[in-house]
């Protein structure tokens, strides 16, 4: 029976368009599928979308519309990508489906009543932008996220927790036993380290938006979007119902590879495992978290344009310049930088060139000097022959190692070794030398079948990223099915070739000039384009207006009592209206200190509980570089009107 090999990408937030960086992920794991899929194996592939959360939900927000409705459109358009991309994955899970839910929740009470999960406060800093808490000491200046920069929000609320430092030792000993569960070995040693500090108990659930997957025995709380989305890789297969012969097939299968971004590898190789251990359900996989793709100007964003989008250029190039260009930029382990520059050279050099020319040489040559009919010949063998032959079995040798440890950028470089080495074969053999001399003719003969065989091998090595030329390349050399497939690299298997009687160039060469123009106008392009739509945050005069802001008088001023950091003032609004405020300035303000304060009140919020006690509008205050918080006064009358 074949093996199997299961394999993911992250599921992608809908937050906004996806870029070549995300789209690198999903490529990558294409091409593995192919690859294994050439090898025999039985394989799946599984990607999808991260629909909740609080920033999701107020991207909904701002556009106006349900956040059902946003995701819907943002999963539909992403899986255009992947058609136009042609990415042959085999099950798109959208964490808003309910096999999706049902088994979150159900891992979620299991955890509950086993008591690895439990309930308590929450007193932290939540950054929106990457969805992700943190502890006051973990901050930068100013209270800004470690990871983005941005500020963060402090908050505190009941939560649920995860025992997580229960596992750590079980985790270490995994980590150690299994050397290759975390690739490249760097990661590994970082997420090592990071244990060993010690792990604190996961915050994992929230009470602060709805948007989410609501916990069944609680459900004012919903969970924590991280639990919601690693769970959609054993959800997808069917785990915890009764269909779930994939789940048995596939994840207790021979092979499970999730491929991430390094910036989300610590969820993958702590929280992941330690779930799945929770759970009793075997960590049957390997990650592999890659670097970055940047801009020349840096760090690529959904939100921060100045990027390049996957769809730009399969509208100028192709589908495989795109593929090529992806996979063999990004160094193992490393990060790599998209400039319109090296993407130009890609084709031009790599693709049109060395790879392109070199087919177009051969098909024109076996034309002129055999009229497009050649057959194996061994009798006149010489070095450069056997070297030729000897390089196609090395690269076959060091393309399988570098394959089955995700290293494409390398298998690529070892194919184009091959290229190269096959291009010198022509420079050494000369044959329009050969071809004056009626006595070389099968020594002539003899280097062009080389060439073919060469190229057929360098074809189906080439399969699992060159989508179209691969094809086109086999029809051009005219090899039937049967030699096109991974069994039949021998140098040999195929005896004669007849090809097509004109070659057409598998990627034509690129006017330099022009085409990094193109690029770096569409780069500026998006650009606008992102500014546009950042404008669109921006509000109008009309929008103001809809703010009823007034002066307020401090009447009375306590603490409450449920909420260390919390003040309830009672305000006279002028014109015998009052109202009461609960606001966050306890570290800053003593009750007695406010009696009397003139204050700017926003009066026509929607009043809310804090703590229980009713808020009906709100303080305007601002925070000084000392981080404290004070209040804005005025020398106006309660009741007077801010515009
Ligand atoms: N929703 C989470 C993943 C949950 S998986 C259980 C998420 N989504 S994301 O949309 O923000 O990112 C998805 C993937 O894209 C991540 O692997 C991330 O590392 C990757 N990339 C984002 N920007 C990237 C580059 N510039 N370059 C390469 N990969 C990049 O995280």
């Amino acid at each position: 029976m074949a093996k199997s090999f299961y394999i993911t990408t992250p599921i992608y937030y809908p937050s906004g368009k996806l870029h070549i960086g995300n789209t690198y992920t999903t490529v990558l794991c294409d091409t593995l599928k192919r690859y294994k899929q050439e090898r025999g194996f039985d394989t799946y592939y599984l990607t999808g979308m991260d629909e909740h959360g609080k920033k999701i939900e107020t991207v909904a927000n701002e556009r106006n519309i349900p956040a059902i409705e946003h995701v819907n459109e943002i999963a539909e358009e992403t899986k255009n990508l992947w058609d136009k991309l042609r990415i042959s994955y085999d099950d798109f899970i959208r964490t808003t489906e309910k096999r999706h839910k049902t088994v979150v929740q159900k891992i979620f009470e299991q955890l509950l009543d086993q008591g690895d999960i439990y309930l308590g406060t929450y007193k932290g800093y939540y950054c929106m932008p990457c969805e992700s808490f943190y502890t006051e000491t973990q901050l930068e200046e100013n209270h800004t996220c470690p990871d983005c920069g941005r500020e963060t929000t402090q908050l505190e609320e009941e939560s649920y927790f995860f025992k997580l430092g229960k596992y750590q030792k079980k985790l270490l000993q995994f980590i150690e036993n299994n050397p290759d569960f975390i690739t490249p070995e760097t990661r590994k040693n970082e997420v090592v380290a990071f244990i060993k500090q010690g792990l604190n108990d996961l915050s994992v659930s929230r009470t602060t938006f709805d948007w989410g997957i609501k916990v069944v025995s609680n459900p004012k709380h919903v969970v924590y979007v991280w639990i919601d989305a690693l769970s959609n890789y054993i959800s997808a297969l069917g785990y915890g119902t009764d269909q779930n012969r994939l789940f048995e097939k596939y994840w207790k299968g021979e092979e499970v590879v999730h491929v991430v971004g390094k910036d989300i590898l610590r969820f993958h190789a702590i929280y992941w495992p330690i779930m799945l251990m929770a759970l009793d359900v075997p960590v049957t996989f390997k990650l592999h978290a890659h670097g970055f793709y940047m801009m020349r100007e840096g760090k690529m964003s959904k939100s921060k344009g100045g990027v390049i989008y996957p769809d730009t250029i399969l509208k100028y190039y192709g589908l495989d310049e795109l593929r090529y260009f992806l996979l063999r930029e990004l160094p193992y382990g490393g990060d790599g930088v998209f400039t319109p520059e090296s993407f130009v050279d890609r084709i031009n050099f790599d693709l049109a060139n060395d790879f392109g020319n070199l087919l177009n040489r051969t098909v024109s040559m076996i034309n002129k000097y055999f009229d497009g009919k050649i057959s194996y010949q061994d009798e006149t063998l010489d070095d450069i022959d056997k070297d030729l032959q000897n390089t196609i079995e090395e690269v076959i040798v060091s393309y399988k190692e570098n394959m089955n440890t995700l290293k494409v950028a390398q298998a690529l470089q070892e194919v184009w070794r091959l290229i190269s080495r096959t291009n010198k074969y022509i420079d050494e053999t000369m044959p329009w030398v050969l071809a004056k001399d009626p006595e070389k003719q099968d020594v002539l003969e003899k280097v062009m079948y080389h060439l073919a065989e060469s190229l057929r091998h360098i074809g189906i090595l080439l399969k699992p990223i060159l989508l179209n030329a691969i094809p086109e390349l086999f029809e051009q050399l005219n090899i039937e099915d049967k030699h096109t497939v991974w069994e039949s690299l021998t140098f040999g298997s195929k005896r004669q070739y007849a090809v097509v009687s004109k070659p057409t160039p598998l990627f034509p060469r690129l006017d330099t000039e022009v085409e990094l123009k193109k690029l770096k106008d569409a780069i500026k392009g998006e650009t606008e384009e992102k500014s546009v739509e950042e404008s669109e945050k921006m509000i109008t005069i009309e929008d103001f207006a809809k703010c009823d802001i007034v002066v307020g008088q401090v009447k009375s001023c306590e603490k409450h009592p449920d909420a260390d950091k919390l003040l309830v003032s009672q305000i006279d609004l002028g014109h015998g209206k009052t109202c009461q405020i609960v606001s966050g300035i306890a570290k800053h303000y003593k009750p007695a200190d406010m009696v009397g304060k003139k204050v700017i009140v926003v009066q026509n919020l929607k009043p809310v509980k804090l703590r229980g006690i009713l808020s009906e509008g709100m303080l305007l205050a601002g925070t000084n570089k000392n981080t404290q918080e004070v209040l804005v006064s005025t020398k106006l009358n309660p009741g007077d009107k801010i515009k």
